[in-house]
């Protein structure tokens, strides 16, 4: 059954971040089935920071392939072999977080939507593989740090003990 978040919005980011994380892997804990996991994932963070768009992108060959979102019409695929593209397509190819001020910059960039100013992107690599990545797009420049960085490595790795569990 779905549970009422709580979510108090005159917190520091940090402190938003320290009181969602218990609530997501409380919603997820009870699910096997990862598509309904991201879903909720992103519903908790939208309702938390209302950024441009929140989502997922999941592996599919050598492509991304759109996931769970919150937010405005998407691309349905993104390169990432041979040539990535986007911060989506790099974060994937490189298996390393992406953190963006300025997306008008970053060489590739994917303009989903014109709104969009800066993002960052977290990938979850699994046996040696970006599986999905979790993209976060804001229409502010600059809206992104390490405290993002850190705490959206943390959900990842709830995502990751939850469904990817036997590695390595
Ligand atoms: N901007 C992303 C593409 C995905 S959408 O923004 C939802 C990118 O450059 O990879």
């Amino acid at each position: 059954m779905a549970e009422a978040l709580i979510i108090n919005k005159n917190l520091s980011k940090a402190e938003i971040y320290e009181e969602i994380i218990p609530q997501i892997e409380a919603v997820i804990s009870g699910e096997g089935n990862l598509i309904a996991n991201l879903a909720n994932i992103a519903a908790i963070l939208n309702a938390a920071f209302e950024h441009l768009w929140t989502g997922f992108y999941l592996r599919d060959g050598k492509t991304l392939v759109l996931g769970p979102f919150q937010g405005p019409l998407a691309c349905t695929r993104i390169p990432v072999e041979p040539i990535p593209r986007g911060v989506c397509g790099v974060a994937a190819a490189t298996k390393e977080p992406q953190l963006v001020p300025d997306v008008n910059q970053f060489q590739g960039h994917i303009a989903c939507s014109s709104l969009a100013q800066s993002e960052i992107v977290i990938p979850l690599v699994h046996n040696g593989q970006a599986e999905l990545v979790l993209d976060i797009d804001s229409n502010v420049l600059n809206t992104f740090d390490l405290v993002d960085q850190k705490y959206l490595e943390q959900i990842i790795t709830i995502i990751k003990n939850t469904h990817y569990k036997a590695e390595e």
